[in-house]
């Protein structure tokens, strides 16, 4: 085997979705020091309180107590190279929440189980669906009384739409909370109050051992249960699990820590090696001799000392080597890639070698944009275009000194290539239309505007709109639009009505049936 394919089939790159309190901090830290990562807990977690702030690269980050962004953890694990890729885990979660999920090869979907699916998990899973990516399933907080199993798994299957496979099968939650049946290694992991986990086979307890816990009711009743899984539940597809149309399940407690060694070893061996992937010219192995890679993400200022740029990318194809030149598919222009680090955390270093499924952060002097593929070699082609994602917070901008249109002009432009906000023009007005998935994107948008292009901005709110693209094909009537129905274009020229709600939305397609209206979110 070449050494590329040797190393591809090494990567592991998968990110963590939940919505915010789920626990996702807690499991990326266990995670952490399953792979010796950090030594002891708290070293992540202590980030929120303020106790550890060397990752708050940026002052409203400081302020707001939260990461904005989002870094690459990664680590060896038995034979495996893992990348972890953060994502920002607070409600005003940005498109780099959504197009982190372009990056990984597969995601770790934590549930609250206590609460059920909520709104955040719900739009990432839903991006998740979207591009196919393998979901698997923690379902967090054991430790605690929660939602019934059952039910849980069912609300999974009606509202996400994907069939489950629990892996495993509590018995008891919070204090009568006893430990799993591991379905699959066939053994009963019993919960001890503590770190230490006891594994006990499958024939041990049928051998009549262990009589405290199968003479214990709650026991007993589960593994009726779990009997009952076994013979009417869905069948394992490990086929289904990598097509993203069945999800295996785990239950356990990211705090405890419960069932994480089991989870994270099963994930793992399940987890995909980075696949092929598309481009304008057919499908690039990743094992392909030739580098290549796209960006799905720039940050500025992760240095405020340096004020500089850093491209994060995905590399797809090849072997990455610091120095190496590279070309821009977009411009054709060629690179050097002299800087490179692997963002871990909060530090950089420096990388030398990267393979398919890693993570990298280039220098970025200006030339990058979000989407750009990099390639080496006399390819030609460029990586499947991101796709846009909806915005949901939308606010006019202008300028508080109309002198300073031209810095106004180039900041907006800038921090609108960095993607983290959306510019559309209205098409009556022309004025500038900013659209975010989150609400905290337009205080950031202002602390840069002021704090790096030395303009104040001024929002004026059109309230929460619902988008829809109209369809390029289709003639545009621009009689049938107004304040309701805005009409505006994007950054590629493409019409989209921005609806003032749901109502007006319906109206306007019971009065205009022959319009086709785009939502972004269906596509692909
Ligand atoms: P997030 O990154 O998804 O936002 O969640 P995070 O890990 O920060 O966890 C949110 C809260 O839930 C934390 O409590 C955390 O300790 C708790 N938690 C996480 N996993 C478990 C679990 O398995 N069982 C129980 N009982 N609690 C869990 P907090 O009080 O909000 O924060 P802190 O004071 O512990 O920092």
């Amino acid at each position: 085997m070449s050494t590329i394919t040797n190393e591809v089939n090494k990567r592991k790159t998968f990110a963590i979705i939940s919505h915010p309190d789920a626990g996702k901090t807690t499991l990326t830290e266990r995670l952490l020091l399953v792979g010796n990562l950090i030594r002891t807990a708290g070293t992540v977690k202590g980030k929120k309180s303020g106790k550890f702030a060397t990752s708050d690269w940026m002052e409203i980050e400081k302020q707001r107590g939260i990461s904005v962004t989002s870094s690459v953890m990664n680590f060896e694990y038995h034979d495996f190279q893992v990348n972890i890729l953060d994502t920002p885990g607070h409600e005003d979660f940005s498109e780099d929440t959504y197009r982190t999920l372009t990056a990984v090869d597969s995601v770790v979907m934590i549930i609250d189980a206590t609460k059920g699916i909520e709104a955040q998990t719900l739009k990432l899973f839903k991006v998740c669906r979207m591009r196919g990516i393998p979901i698997f399933t923690f379902i967090n907080k054991l430790d605690r009384e929660g939602r019934e199993p059952l039910d849980l798994l069912e609300e999974i299957e009606d509202v996400l739409q994907i069939e489950t496979y629990p892996m495993n099968w509590p018995v008891g939650m919070g204090k009568r909370f006893l430990g799993i049946f591991d379905r699959h290694g066939k053994q009963f992991v019993k919960y001890n109050g503590n770190e230490e986990e006891t594994y006990i086979p499958y024939e041990d307890l049928e051998k009549g051992m262990h009589e405290n816990l199968t003479t214990n009711a709650t026991f007993d009743a589960t593994k009726d249960e779990v009997a009952l899984l076994d013979e009417a539940g869905n069948d394992f597809s490990l086929e289904a699990v990598l097509q993203g149309e069945q999800t295996p399940v785990f239950f356990g407690s990211a705090l405890a820590p419960f069932g994480v060694n089991i989870f994270f070893d099963t994930f793992i061996s399940m987890a995909p090696t980075p696949k092929p992937r598309k481009t304008t010219e057919g499908v690039m192995q990743p094992n392909n001799p030739d580098f290549s890679g796209f960006i799905f993400k720039i940050q500025a200022n992760m240095n405020p000392a340096h004020r500089d740029r850093v491209a994060f990318l995905r590399v797809c194809s090849g072997k990455f080597d610091r120095g190496m030149s590279v070309k821009l598919a977009r411009t054709g222009k060629t690179l050097k890639l002299a800087q490179s680090q692997q963002i871990i955390a909060s530090t950089r270093e420096t990388v030398e070698a990267a393979f398919a499924g890693d993570i990298i952060g280039i220098y970025d002097p200006n030339a990058y944009q979000i989407g750009d593929t990099l390639i080496e070699g006399k390819h030609q082609f460029e990586y499947d275009e991101l796709p846009q994602f909806p915005p949901e917070v939308f606010k006019k901008v202008t300028a508080k000194n109309v002198m300073k249109s031209k810095q106004f002009k180039k900041g907006i432009e800038q921090l609108v290539q960095e993607g983290a906000i959306q510019l559309f023009r209205d098409k009556r007005t022309e004025s500038y239309i900013l659209g975010a998935v989150g609400e905290l994107q337009y205080d950031v948008f202002k602390y840069r505007m002021e704090n790096e292009y030395n303009v104040e901005v001024m929002f004026d709110t059109i309230g929460d709109r619902i988008p829809r693209w109209l369809n390029p094909e289709q003639q545009v009537d621009e009689s049938l639009f107004d304040e309701r129905r805005m009409l505006c274009r994007d950054r590629n020229d493409n019409y989209l009505v921005l609806f003032q709600n749901e109502f007006a939305l319906n109206w306007f397609k019971e009065n205009n049936p022959s319009i086709d209206l785009i939502d972004l979110f269906e596509v692909n």
